[in-house]
């Protein structure tokens, strides 16, 4: 694999420092963590080391103000972080005990600078200590492995449907993490779902906060950048890249791009809704430590996933999402998915490990 940006994924199993100090390993450990997805790339995270333990806390400078105004996805990307980190811990025979929220139960993130240290506003999202002791059994081997092969998939899926054994262990995956998932077969409910992801689409592309805040996170092919989307992640070939950002921060796309994700939440094998009985910052965590169960054990069965989240980022559709699952109460919806079989993509770049490190 070669490509700027792209060296954290050429991270290797053999190269765990196993000689190594604690520091060493929990170093390694985190080079599968800054794998997890986050939304628009943005990688909102920072770690430290303090000595057997790691503390995760959010890179505010990183949020999306316009399309996640209460911090809610980013704290979410965090706790896909912490999932992808925990995994990576279990395969190298580490019980990882996560106390979420050590230092304060709310989530208090000024938009102030974060020090010259790096370490966020202060306040930890969770604290992982680690003890040894674990035999990895195959199954978290392959969800493991799974670490550097998942991508978000945005092509067309074949149609071939997903196994109900393999939907079975998504969604006990989900509630074993104090969220669940609940999947939407096509029929009435989906459709109405996928009308939501038009109106969607075309609420947020009306915006042009929106468009101009999506537009600084969108990346030629060429881009040496470490964070953002890259054009070819949305199928996008060189000249048309280039163009992108332009394209999106000038034009209302709404209506034809909202239509196309429509169309693909219609068609999709799986359409799923990962949501938790209450809308904390706590339940955030949670549901992106769930988020990274879901995605890798759907990845270790050769299964892609694509987000078509717009019916949870706009306010009233989010209100009405709890209704049209039949999810009278303990129904916070917080993102939904389509997964399929398709072909392979390439990654997306990511920061390098010095990068998200606090200096202590
Ligand atoms: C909380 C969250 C929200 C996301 N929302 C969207 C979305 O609305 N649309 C989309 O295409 N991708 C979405 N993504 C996927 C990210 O864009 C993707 O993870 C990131 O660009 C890195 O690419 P990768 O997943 O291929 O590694 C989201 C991811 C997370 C964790």
């Amino acid at each position: 694999m070669s490509g700027k940006g792209l060296e954290p994924w050429q991270v290797k199993e053999s190269d765990f420092p196993g000689r190594g100090n604690t520091q060493d390993r929990l170093r390694f450990l985190l080079r599968y963590a800054i794998l997890a997805p986050s939304g628009h790339n943005s990688q909102p995270w920072v770690f430290r080391i303090q000595d057997d333990a790691i503390e995760l806390a959010a890179d505010v400078r990183r949020d999306l103000p316009v399309v996640d105004p209460n911090r809610r996805e980013l704290v979410i990307s965090c706790g896909a972080a912490l999932g992808f980190l925990r995994i990576a811990a279990h395969r190298f025979g580490y019980h990882a005990k996560v106390v979420p929220f050590p230092d304060s139960p709310t989530l208090d993130l000024p938009r102030q600078t974060p020090g010259s240290r790096g370490w966020g506003s202060g306040a930890a999202l969770a604290r992982v200590s680690f003890r040894q002791g674990v035999l990895p059994s195959s199954d978290d081997q392959a969800l493991f492995k799974a670490t550097t092969l998942r991508r978000t998939n945005r092509m067309p899926y074949d149609e071939r449907l997903l196994p109900p054994s393999l939907l079975q262990g998504l969604a006990q995956a989900a509630s074993a993490e104090g969220a669940w998932l609940q999947f939407v077969p096509k029929g009435e409910r989906r459709d109405r779902i996928a009308e939501m992801v038009e109106q969607g689409s075309r609420a947020l592309a009306g915006d042009p906060k929106f468009r101009r805040e999506l537009a600084a996170w969108i990346r030629s092919n060429w881009s040496g950048k470490r964070d953002g989307m890259p054009g070819y992640a949305f199928g996008a070939g060189m000249p048309r890249s280039f163009a992108m950002p332009f394209l999106i921060r000038t034009f209302d796309w709404g209506k034809t791009q909202g239509t196309a994700a429509m169309d693909l939440a219609l068609a999709a094998p799986e359409l799923a809704v990962l949501g938790t009985p209450s809308d904390t910052p706590q339940d955030w965590l949670k549901t992106g430590q769930a988020l990274s169960q879901v995605l890798l054990r759907a990845r270790a069965a050769d299964v892609s996933a694509h987000f078509l989240n717009q019916p949870v980022q706009v306010p009233d559709l989010r209100a009405r999402l709890p209704d049209l699952l039949g999810r009278l109460s303990a129904g916070c919806p917080q993102l939904v998915f389509r997964m399929g079989f398709a072909r392979e993509v390439r990654p997306t770049p990511r920061r390098r490990l010095d990068e998200v490190l606090a200096k202590e």
